[in-house]
């Protein structure tokens, strides 16, 4: 038996604060995903925004081998939503909840256990006649009255569903517990046996995974997780730790998944560079100090033999070492080689401007890294039409003066140039010449500057955030040795994907 793994970055990772992507970062991420292998992907929430039914209609297109699923609540309109939505799918699902715990019925639905019931039934039975693959979800399901949860998912298995998932919405069950509600399910519901048993564990107590996993002992077929954790609240469970405590643990948990664990480590630096928002150091798997061995007893064990201290390697999650150092004097097919070797697939078009990037940076940093590659890959990604774009900028400043900045962009074949001053540094009289130099108006929501590699000569990457008088929500990113240029690179980047995407 395979475990499968339903990834659902891009719609409950995705929803909370902070981690809202666009179109395309949102398709980046869904081809990210299908490299690493995951079974299904959320891809958004059809009836939530237009954005969310637009990435999954491109999603769709997208991916090709990897079953996609829209979210519906267990009402018509939204099933039609998500069904359209998942037009191009090739592998559609349709996933439709409601809750069936007391205190959600009564306070959030206002329905007795027999209208619940009758609804349930009734959507599985409707989704169905559109799309063969429909997963229910039967919300707050670990503060379910057990037996009402039972005839809930026998109803909706008669009714057609493919798959049953059990949330544990607020993050609030233990392993144990967990284990009987799973077991529970499995021996007491008719036709459990015919279908996946889906979990979907949320990290209030910091017992997500901990609690997917028990629930896999028990006989989950199906885990329900996201790259780095990301999720409402506290989080989801992570699935690269779902994932590497099966590999790891395989004498647990005799049931591989179909995931690449060599793709682990990308997806999840993917994840960081789309959203602008790092993993704690010490985070498990993917967090920069997870493999580190600093005190000096455990770097003697390591050298003597690996396993002292190491229960996996960072090979297993693809963390390479690259030996042959790349810079200023290496060629083409030394980079191309390299960029292959990262795992990127770029047409030649994008490559030869990658590469002129490359070359630009390699002439003023000595060693270019495979992280200072992959910045200059999301760059390219990321591009917008131009529709402003920088000439130059020059900055005065100093400890006794005020700041003051010139930015010159080309607009429409023509040469705008603005000069403003700000007590709050070169960065904030810069955005301040931009939002003058631009006919509209918007507001900066976030912005994050951090170094792509250690040393003084890393280049700095800047992610901002802009947000339309509609309240439409747009991102940039931004790159460069100097952080002042990186942070306009940014900005400008933002706001070209809010004027585009007017067009
Ligand atoms: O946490 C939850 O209950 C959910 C469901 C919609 C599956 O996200
Ligand atoms: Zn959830």
């Amino acid at each position: 038996m395979q475990i499968k793994i339903f990834d659902t970055t891009l719609r409950d990772g995705e929803q909370s604060p902070g981690f809202s992507m666009n179109l395309a970062e949102k398709v980046e991420m869904a081809i990210q995903l299908e490299k690493l292998g995951v079974d299904v992907m959320e891809a958004g929430f059809a009836i939530a925004s237009s954005g969310d039914f637009k990435s999954i209609t491109e999603i769709g297109k997208s991916v090709k081998n990897t079953t996609v699923a829209s979210l519906a609540r267990a009402v018509p309109k939204d099933i039609d939503m998500a069904v359209e939505a998942l037009q191009y799918a090739k592998y559609p699902r349709i996933h439709t909840f409601i809750a069936t715990s007391d205190i959600h019925m009564k306070y959030k639905l206002r329905k007795s256990e027999d209208e619940v019931l009758e609804t349930a039934r009734e959507m599985v039975k409707y989704a169905k006649k559109f799309c063969e693959d429909v997963e229910f979800s039967a919300e707050d399901a670990s503060r379910t009255r057990p037996e009402f949860l039972y005839k809930v998912l026998e109803e909706v298995i008669k009714a057609g569903a493919t798959v049953v998932n059990i949330p544990d919405t607020v993050g609030y069950t233990t392993p144990q517990e967990f284990f009987n509600l799973i077991y529970g399910i499995r021996t007491n519901v008719v036709g459990a046996d015919k279908v996946d048993i889906s979990v979907h564990c949320h990290n209030d107590l910091g017992m997500a995974v901990a609690n997917s996993l028990s629930a896999v002992r028990a006989g989950a077929t199906q885990v329900e997780c996201t790259v780095n954790g990301i999720g409402e609240r506290a989080g989801n469970a992570a699935l690269e730790e779902i994932v590497m405590n099966i590999c790891t643990r395989s004498d647990l948990y005799p049931f591989p998944t179909k995931v690449n664990t060599q793709e682990i480590y990308r997806t999840s630096k993917l994840l960081t560079k789309i959203t602008g928002i790092r993993v704690q150091p010490n985070k498990a798997i993917v967090g920069e100090n997870a493999f580190a061995h600093e005190a000096g007893i455990h770097q003697h064990g390591v050298l003597e033999n690996k396993e002292t201290y190491e229960i996996m390697t960072p090979e297993a999650i693809g963390i390479t070492e690259n030996q042959l150092v790349l810079g200023k004097h290496s060629g083409r097919h030394a980079f191309v080689d390299r960029v292959e070797s990262l795992g990127f697939t770029i047409d030649e078009k994008n490559l030869d401007e990658v590469f002129l990037a490359f070359k630009e940076l390699a002439d003023k940093k000595k060693v270019v890294s495979d992280r200072d590659i992959e910045a200059l890959i999301h760059v390219q990604r990321v591009q917008t039409p131009e529709i402003y774009k920088l000439e130059r900028f020059v900055i005065n400043a100093g400890n006794t003066i005020t700041t003051t900045s010139s930015v010159r962009l080309h607009y429409k074949d023509e040469i705008i140039e603005s000069v403003k001053a700000s007590h709050d540094g070169a960065i904030d009289a810069s955005y301040k010449a931009i939002d003058e130099l631009v006919d509209k108006k918007f507001e900066l929501e976030d912005f994050v500057i951090s170094s792509v590699t250690g040393g003084t000569d890393a280049q700095g990457e800047v992610r901002v955030r802009i947000k339309d008088e509609n309240n439409k929500v747009y991102n940039g990113y931004g790159v460069n040795l100097d952080i002042v240029e990186a942070s306009i690179l940014a900005y400008i980047n933002a706001i070209n994907a809010m004027l585009s995407n007017e067009g």
